[in-house]
């Protein structure tokens, strides 16, 4: 099938982002690469970089071609008809969210959004995070979202590097700010994924996420066997839920080799009732 849905920016071509932007150049996007890394980026211009063996021979037939742009110029998010965002999301040594990079990212992709375009959030996050980054500060620049741009969460659920669970045989979770946002963020995320799951906003996706997370190593056969639980919603984020699936994110080689500060995003309380997880929780 013929790629339909326009340029991709992939912000962050970490462990999570290079694999996505080499998925997507596969089904044929043109794909711009953009990391704030000078040395990250010589080392993919290098080919110098983790990678499992399809994903290497990707990056070799992309390097160089017309398809494949590397840059550190966020200024190339306003050509982009999508933009998903990859950036690391560590916490801190008391186990909070250290939002820098997040932050910055969300706002560079704001700065530059315009009608018709995609938001799509990949980054393990706070539950709120989709809403007070690229959400309100959408709207605060007069851009609607579900009518002039579309937003969504969709979050990485594979262990990079893992070549039991490689990153196209994971199902994803894709939670819209409208059903159109889902409907349209999916059509980025179907190409890199062995299927999608759609949840009734960017909160429940956000939830999942952390869940997974905090649920411990996966002890399914393959995390495609069942989609996530539909049972989780944003609107009641505290009642009982069935487990979403295993993941093999659970138990993270290649984030624990980054140090401390950067192990798997956690559910907490301060994860997890949205909107406090930085600045602290207002209901204490
Ligand atoms: N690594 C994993 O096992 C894994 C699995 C599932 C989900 N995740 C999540 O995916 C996200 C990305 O993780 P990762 O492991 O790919 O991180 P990473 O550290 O490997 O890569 C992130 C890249 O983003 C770049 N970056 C930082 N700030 C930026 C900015 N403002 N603009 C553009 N680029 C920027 C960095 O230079 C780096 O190259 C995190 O939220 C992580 O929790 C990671």
């Amino acid at each position: 099938m013929r790629w339909s849905s326009g340029t991709v920016a992939v912000v962050g071509l970490g462990y999570v982002g290079l694999p996505t932007a080499l998925a997507l150049l596969a089904a044929g996007a043109p794909v711009v690469g953009v990391d704030t890394d000078p040395r990250r980026l010589e080392a993919v211009r290098r080919g110098r970089v983790d990678l499992l063996p399809d994903d290497r021979r990707r990056l070799a037939a992309h390097l160089g071609g017309p398809s494949f742009t590397l840059t550190a110029d966020p200024a190339r998010l306003a050509g982009a008809d999508a933009v998903v965002i990859c950036v690391p999301t560590p916490v801190d040594a008391r186990r909070r969210p250290e939002p820098t990079a997040l932050r910055a990212a969300c706002a560079a992709a704001v700065a530059r959004a315009h009608r018709g375009q995609t938001l799509v959030l990949v980054s393990t996050s706070w539950v709120g995070t989709t809403r007070e980054l690229l959400l309100r500060p959408l709207e605060a620049r007069g851009l609607r979202p579900g009518q002039d741009v579309f937003v969504a969460c969709a979050p990485e659920r594979i262990d990079p590097g893992n070549a039991a669970h490689p990153q196209h045989t994971v199902r994803r979770v894709v939670g819209g700010v409208s059903p159109e946002c889902a409907r349209r963020a999916a059509a980025y995320v179907e190409p890199v994924a062995a299927g999608i799951h759609v949840v009734g906003s960017p909160e429940a996706a956000e939830l999942t996420k952390l869940l997974e997370n905090t649920s411990g190593p996966s002890t399914s056969p393959s995390p495609t066997s069942s989609p996530p639980s539909p049972a989780i919603s944003a609107s009641t984020p505290r009642r009982s839920w069935t487990q979403p699936p295993p993941s093999p994110t659970a138990s993270c080689p290649s984030s624990r080799a980054r140090g401390p500060a950067a192990t798997a995003f956690p559910a907490t309380p301060t994860t997890c009732c949205g909107g406090c997880a930085v600045n602290g929780c207002p209901r204490r």
